[in-house]
């Protein structure tokens, strides 16, 4: 399988490449060799849901680039996205003598990734990152884009999810899609919700047949046919490096959309993911959602709240839904709470300023638009929508 590269364009000093194929282990070794000339030591923090072989091949390469090794495993749990495993890291980094030069290595899905990323935005100022993700997740949109931080917990006992963090850009993102060949399907899924999410907005960034193309590919994603995974791969990487590319610190008017893009189907689904009870499948035992299945709940509310303001044809609503059925994600779910519960917690969204809600809505043609403080009516009708 040819190595597919994307290049992510800031302001030209840091710039990076995410490279996408299969079985890039000794790459990761080569690239970050080549980054990070001098360096003595490289600092892996690695998933603890990940196999033990994946890191052991990971470490023997670096050593063979004459790199000295340390490694600390995390558990990849919203719980453990803390100040605690945050300060764990800072303190093996100082105990590893780990310099400014010295690149840190998060092997792991989007949580490794984030709380790495925040490690090595902080320790001495800033020391270089390298993302190589494991989860579809983590590799179409977590380790893409800078993103870092961890949640905290506030005296009333809630999570606060990503509050405090750092825009701390990787180096280098290498997604080796054989490590998907072992991911649970529940984690394919969740990744292949944010991939059928970017097609509502890809027209904006250079991809629009990337909705027919999920369509026409379905059975092979899901039979996780390695080139398809690697295109799937590379495509949603291409939107993501634009988007981020276009406004990297999600800064633009929200007119104007820009990163903040990125959040359609997320208010909506930011509030039901708080909802311990909500199953996708409707056992109880599957609960509580996923993130990306509370994103498939969220973008089908903004495909019905786009279709009432005449923004989108429902006839888009239904292939959305259609493509999200054949990949076994929810489009309603049992057990939500009244609309104005919903309404209320949507407006806890960190996104919410001034109180001011702001949904991103799909229109045609894989564009998206923002809309400030929709009709309420509206907003209620779309939150009905998915309840089962
Ligand atoms: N995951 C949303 C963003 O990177 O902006």
């Amino acid at each position: 399988m040819t190595l597919s590269r994307v290049h992510v364009s800031l302001d030209g000093t840091r710039d990076y490449e995410v490279l996408v194929g299969h079985s890039l282990t000794d790459s990761v070794a080569q690239r970050v060799r080549a980054i990070c000339p001098t360096a003595a030591r490289a600092f892996i923090v690695v998933d603890a849901g990940l196999p033990r072989a994946a890191s052991d091949h990971l470490t023997s390469a670096l050593s063979s680039r004459q790199f000295a090794t340390a490694t600390i495993t995390i558990r990849p749990s919203e719980a453990d996205k803390s100040l605690e495993t945050l300060e764990r890291i800072l303190v093996a980094l100082a105990e590893s003598k780990h310099e400014r030069r010295d690149p840190v290595i998060a092997l792991g899905g989007g949580i490794v990734g984030d709380v790495t990323g925040f490690a090595a935005a902080t320790y001495r100022r800033g020391v270089p990152v390298v993302q190589c993700p494991t989860t579809l997740l983590s590799m179409v949109d977590a380790s893409v884009g800078g993103k870092t931080g961890i949640n905290l917990r506030t005296s009333d006992g809630s999570l606060k999810k990503n509050l405090v963090g750092a825009f701390h850009q990787p180096r280098l993102v290498v997604a080796d899609v054989a490590l998907l060949s072992s991911l649970p399907d529940r984690q394919i899924r969740a990744g292949l919700a944010e991939c059928v999410k970017h097609t509502l907005l890809s027209g904006q960034f250079g991809d629009s047949s990337l909705l027919s193309w999920i369509e026409s590919v379905a059975q092979a994603i899901l039979a996780r046919d390695p080139a398809t995974l690697a295109e799937l791969v590379s495509r949603n990487v291409a939107i993501k490096a634009r988007v981020v590319a276009g406004d990297e610190r999600e800064e633009a008017e929200s007119a104007a959309g820009g990163r903040a893009l990125l959040n359609l189907g997320h208010t909506f689904g930011h509030a039901i993911e708080t909802l311990p009870d909500l199953s996708p499948t409707g056992n109880p035992a599957d609960a509580p959602l996923h993130h990306g299945e509370a994103v498939a709940l969220g973008t089908m509310a903004a495909l019905h709240a786009a279709t009432s303001l005449k923004l989108a044809p429902s006839a888009l609503r239904d292939r959305v839904g259609t493509l999200f059925s054949r990949l076994s994600l929810p489009t309603n779910v049992r057990g939500l709470p009244s609309g104005e519960r919903v309404l209320e917690l949507m407006g806890h969204d960190k996104k919410v300023q001034g109180g001011v809600l702001r949904l991103v809505l799909p229109c045609d043609g894989g564009v998206c638009n923002v809309v400030e403080n929709p009709d309420r009516a509206i907003v209620l009708a779309a939150i009905e929508s998915i309840r089962a």
